[in-house]
């Protein structure tokens, strides 16, 4: 028998093999197919090559395995090439697409409830004014009527700093009206948003840390009446139209007379867990500016009044949010401050 037919067909079928450029896998598993599968070319070459004689086999074997060998390493660069490009491919940005989500943060609902506050007492005409979170005697307690022997001086309430009794962490934001009155003339309208210390124990109801606002009315001829009036505003817009006010007699130093409001509850009189059945939530103190306080201030008491009030933001958020432990304001924990959101 004549190899070089035999031959020749190696050869052609070599170049077709060499030609083929494809990294598309369905061509190159057409290409397979054709090349190496059961009916394809490299069996058809090995049953020809069953019938040539002995002493030609062993070149025709070699060039038919050669082929065999190219046409198998060319398959398996080509898959390579295939997968590299497509992967590449995925990479490449596709700029059509919508851009990638972004989670917003949301404000804290301390932060959220403390604007709402200024939003709210803004439209009344206060402006909000700041002091410092290390404080003296003088603006916590002495200038505020503070007896010298008050228990809320003691060291269980206060944190004082470096052992100095006369610097410490302010316990209130009232500190911030003292510093108010000081440096400003009356007439004088302020709130006082910020952060207090007291030496508590951390619990669901009570932190070591919170945060008041303080309000500060003062001018000539400004009554009770002035005072009840402005917080009946505010409880309606912090918590509903439908919110009613009640004012209990209360104690505190630097107001006289003093007085604590309480809020009409959701349950509306009918008794929840809340209002322990009262019917009433706490929210506030307040009362009339001591005259002693005023001078201390060097306001002439004899010239101008005024009403003072206090609020803590946990206590408000709390009752806003219907939230259960103080202690989650302060833990940051995402899935708690992503319930919030606000425009303010
Ligand atoms: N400073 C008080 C407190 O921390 C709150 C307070 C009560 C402030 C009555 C006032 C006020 O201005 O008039 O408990």
């Amino acid at each position: 028998m004549d190899t070089s037919g035999i031959i020749k067909k190696i050869e052609e079928y070599k170049k077709e093999a060499e030609e083929f450029k494809s990294v598309n896998i369905e061509e190159i598993e057409q290409f397979r197919i054709r090349f190496l599968g059961k009916k394809g070319v490299l069996n058809s070459l090995f049953n020809e090559f069953k019938n040539i004689p002995p002493e030609e086999k062993k070149k025709t074997g070699q060039l038919i395995n050669e082929l065999k060998q190219y046409v198998s390493d060319k398959i398996e660069t080509l898959k390579r090439e295939g997968e590299q490009k497509l992967s590449g491919q995925k990479k490449a940005r596709d700029l059509s697409l919508p851009s990638e989500h972004i989670i917003l943060g949301s404000r804290h609902p301390i932060s959220i409830v403390k604007n709402e506050i200024i939003d709210i007492f803004s439209r009344l005409g206060f402006y909000v004014s700041e002091g410092p979170e290390i404080e003296d005697d003088w603006h916590v307690f002495s200038a505020l009527n503070f007896p010298e022997e008050h228990p809320a001086r003691d060291m269980q309430d206060t944190f004082f700093i470096e052992q100095n009794p006369d610097i410490l962490l302010r316990t209130h934001t009232s500190s911030v009206q003292v510093r108010v009155m000081e440096s400003e003339k009356p007439p004088l309208r302020t709130i006082s948003p910020g952060r207090v210390f007291r030496s508590e124990a951390i619990s669901a109801r009570s932190h070591c840390i919170f945060h008041q606002v303080e309000g500060l009315y003062i001018d000539k001829n400004v009554s009770f009446s002035d005072l009840k009036q402005t917080l009946d505003y505010f409880a309606k817009e912090m918590f509903g139209e439908k919110t009613e006010i009640r004012l209990r007699p209360s104690f505190f130093p630097f107001t006289e007379p003093s007085g604590e409001l309480d809020i009409s509850c959701n349950c509306e009189g009918k008794g929840c867990n809340l209002c322990k059945y009262t019917g009433w939530l706490e929210i506030l103190g307040c009362g009339m500016v001591d005259p002693n306080v005023l001078s201390a201030c060097g306001i002439d008491n004899n010239k101008y009044s005024g009403f003072a009030f206090g609020m803590g933001i946990e206590r408000i958020a709390l009752l806003k949010y219907n939230i259960k432990d103080i202690r989650l304001y302060f833990e940051n924990d995402v899935r708690f401050l992503r319930q919030f959101t606000s425009a303010l």
